[in-house]
């Protein structure tokens, strides 16, 4: 290992135990370079398709991009039947973990095939077909991943909505992809306490009134609280599901057919639907979890600990494992509940293997101390990965140090809710890992740091100054996202239009090169916060500020914060009749009004209530300015600004 100037590794090469029986072996970067068409085709053969592809890429009308054209697949059948087929119907699927301790529930590949088909048979009855869209607004309970498989199944695209979303932030969901079902529980368990989510659902469907395309409300019932009832429209899945045919013939789609629609923030208030399709998407999130993650199907435990509301639980809960046909947990509840050993008591009843979570986790894991790990056996674990946002090199070595038992290789694997699974990342068994950087692209991505006019920056050295530039994507992928829901302008101007002469996709992150020519991500460069790796707009929550009848203008930045990456602050500006307002009383209102908005996720941790925010001439707010307020800093350039002494009047509120 080469040593820093403080004493640490700066690079952890594998182990030769580990490289010994990796998945991952450097030919594969050898094999993609030498031929990368050809390299995807073999990938995809990791699937079972009904009609073979005739063309791996139909690049032709950029950036719309076609994958595996002319083949026909079904997700569903890749996932569940065809494991039972093979003779693995008796495996564990999910072990899925409640909240409540002791409430726990095993499903074999079996069982899941006939749940699936349940749901898939009751889906069809309620009319649905094949392009038809359905919200889920689920927490994490199995039915949940029945409900997606089902939706798969049947070619319908689901949306899943985070249950942690408010019923405004539903409405809008539902309204834009046009769902005619929606999928829910009765309530939640958070932290001991069971809360509504079906009077959530009436809520958002409400709110829509006479335009509402919901046909139908199928509810599962997990708390047993009280829910509202609308007769006729509502079902239970008890009473529907549960008693439906376990028979269910899958139909094959199109390669392109949409598999699902998933809503991320963007830079204005409106969140995207995000296209993903079929046989791309399938194949690099199979290709992904198996050499990423070094699954071993019949041996591993592997543990995800995200949430289906979000990406990572698309791909790395559903999609991944699932088509691989790998045992793994599910859990339905937060990291503290009962209290902060729940993670490590999970890890030891099952025997986690591989266990992929968020940098912002391990720093609570890092405050609540080292003392917790060391009281429970975790030596079953064999590979730890990252995701969500940088990874700080200290919570890096943390995490091998006091997971790992200093022995695990760390994948930091960074991605996108766009890119549909990871992109880069360290190969475990081959690639060298330096804390903090997720290395390089994966055989058969190509991605490159550039300036302004799009030339690739140099090799950076370790320390010291060195130049940043932009993450692009120069070459499409598999998984990457086909489109926004009903807005294809957008999608082009979001992505496209930054490189529009070199035909490059542009994620949206800041990025540098290190001394061996790896990549660190820095971060995102536009208007798009990061909290607690939640991908969370600054658009939308002023959108929300404003909504509030006391404020005439808001602006919101992320700074930098130890626990979560990023933290909400908020400047505002209040309307001339509510300057005598209570401003503790206010603030307080506010951050209520941007949660029953947004989520109780996009709560600002500062609200700051100032008289005035610095504009440049042409009206528009500087957030860099109000970013170096926020984060404590001295200003930078105010040279553009109209006023430049409205900084005093900011500092003194703060
Ligand atoms: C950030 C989550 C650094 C990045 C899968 C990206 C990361 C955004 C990493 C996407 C990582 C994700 N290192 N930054 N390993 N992984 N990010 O769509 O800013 O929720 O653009 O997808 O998270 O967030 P999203």
């Amino acid at each position: 290992m080469t040593e820093t100037h403080t004493g640490v590794p700066s690079s952890y090469p594998p182990s030769p135990e580990f490289a010994a029986q990796s998945n991952a072996t450097a030919a594969l970067y050898d094999e993609a370079e030498a031929d990368r068409l050809a390299f995807w085709a073999k990938q995809a053969q990791r699937l079972s398709w009904a009609t073979p592809f005739t063309e791996v890429l139909d690049w032709s009308e950029a950036p719309f991009a076609k994958w595996f054209v002319g083949g026909k697949i079904n997700v569903a059948y890749n996932c569940v039947d065809r494991h039972v087929e093979a003779g693995n119907g008796d495996r564990v699927a999910i072990h899925w973990e409640g909240e409540p301790v002791g409430d726990a529930r095993d499903i074999t590949y079996a069982e899941l095939k006939d749940e699936v088909c349940r749901a898939a048979n009751t889906l069809t009855e309620l009319g649905l077909t094949a392009g038809d869209r359905v919200a889920i607004y689920m927490p994490m309970v199995p039915e949940a991943i029945v409900a997606m498989l089902a939706c798969a199944r049947l070619g319908v695209l689901h949306s899943v909505v985070f249950a942690g979303f408010s019923a405004s932030a539903l409405r809008a969901r539902i309204d834009d992809a046009k769902a005619k079902v929606v999928i829910t529980t009765d309530g939640q368990f958070r932290r001991g306490k069971a809360v509504s989510l079906k009077a959530g659902v009436d809520e958002a469907i409400e709110g829509l009134g006479e335009d509402s395309p919901v046909e139908h409300v199928l509810v599962v019932r997990r708390t047993e609280i009280d829910v509202p009832w609308t007769e006729g429209r509502d079902l239970w899945w008890h009473e529907t599901v549960a008693k439906a045919d376990t028979e269910h013939t899958p139909k094959a789609f199109d390669s392109e057919h949409p598999l699902f629609l998933l809503y991320t923030s963007g830079t204005t208030g409106k969140p995207k639907g995000i296209i993903h399709t079929t046989g791309g998407y399938l194949t690099q999130a199979s290709y992904t979890h198996h050499y990423v993650f070094d699954i071993k199907p019949e041996s591993d435990v592997f543990w995800c600990t995200a949430d289906i509301g979000w990406v990572t639980g698309h791909t790395y809960i559903v999609y991944g494992p699932l088509s691989n046909g790998v045992t793994q947990v599910v859990y339905e509840g937060t990291p503290a509940s009962p209290d902060e050993h729940r993670h490590f008591q999970v890890i030891e009843k099952y025997g986690v293997t591989i266990y992929y979570t968020a940098p912002t986790l391990i720093r609570t894991f890092m405050k609540w101390g080292r003392e917790l790990a060391f009281e429970h056996d975790l030596s079953s674990l064999r590979l730890l990965g990252s995701v969500g946002e940088p990874i700080n090199p200290e919570a890096w070595r943390w995490y091998r140090l006091v997971f790992g038992g200093d022995r695990t290789p760390v994948v930091d694997t960074w991605w996108q809710t766009e890119t549909g699974a990871i992109m880069i990342s360290p190969l475990p068994g081959v690639s060298d890992a330096k804390p903090g950087s997720a290395m390089r692209a994966l055989p058969g991505i190509s991605a490159k740091v550039v300036d302004d006019d799009g030339n690739e920056l140099g090799i950076g050295a370790e320390h010291g100054e060195q130049a940043t530039g932009y993450l692009v994507l120069d070459k499409p992928w598999p998984a990457m996202l086909r489109g926004i829901w009903g807005d294809p302008e957008r999608y082009q101007d979001t992505y496209w239009s930054r490189f529009a002469d070199k035909g490059w996709y542009f994620a949206g992150d800041g990025a540098r090169y290190g001394s061996d020519g790896e990549t660190w991500v820095l971060g995102r460069i536009d208007d798009v916060m990061n909290i607690s790796g939640h991908r969370i707009s600054t658009a939308e929550v002023e959108s929300a500020l404003v909504g509030h009848t006391g404020v005439a203008e808001a602006a919101v930045v992320g700074a930098t914060d130890d626990q979560t990456g990023q933290a909400i602050c908020a400047f505002v500006i209040l309307k001339a009749h509510h300057a005598e307002t209570e401003p503790d009383k206010l603030v307080d209102d506010l951050r209520a009004e941007v949660s029953k908005e947004i989520s109780p996720i996009a709560k600002p941790r500062e609200i700051h209530i100032v008289p005035e925010l610095p504009k440049t001439r042409s009206g528009k707010i500087m957030r860099r300015l109000l970013r170096d307020v926020a984060e404590g800093r001295e200003l930078g350039d105010t040279s553009t600004l109209v006023d430049p002494s409205v900084f005093e009047a900011i500092r003194a509120s703060k």
